[in-house]
């Protein structure tokens, strides 16, 4: 299994954009792919629901 993270403490410098897109280019070769979304955002989770993909889970932080 390869993991990969996009890490950048400036907001807007692609981090989203880059992981969104890296992941279908892998899905399309063929690999299986998951992307944990740990962003408060949820950007990627929106993301991945807009898109209907196969599996959207939401875990929520306990406080
Ligand atoms: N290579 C790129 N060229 C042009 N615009 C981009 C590029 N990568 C990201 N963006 C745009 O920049 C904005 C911020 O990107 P985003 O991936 O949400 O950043 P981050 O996750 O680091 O906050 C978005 O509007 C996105 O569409
Ligand atoms: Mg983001």
């Amino acid at each position: 299994m390869k993991s990969l993270a996009f890490l950048s403490q400036k907001g807007g410098s692609g981090k989203t954009t880059l992981a969104v897109h890296t992941a279908v280019a892998a899905q399309e070769d063929g690999e299986r792919v998951a992307i944990i979304d740990t962003d408060i955002q949820r950007s990627a989770t929106t993301w991945g629901g807009a898109r209907g993909d196969e599996t959207h889970r939401r875990y929520q932080r306990r406080r």
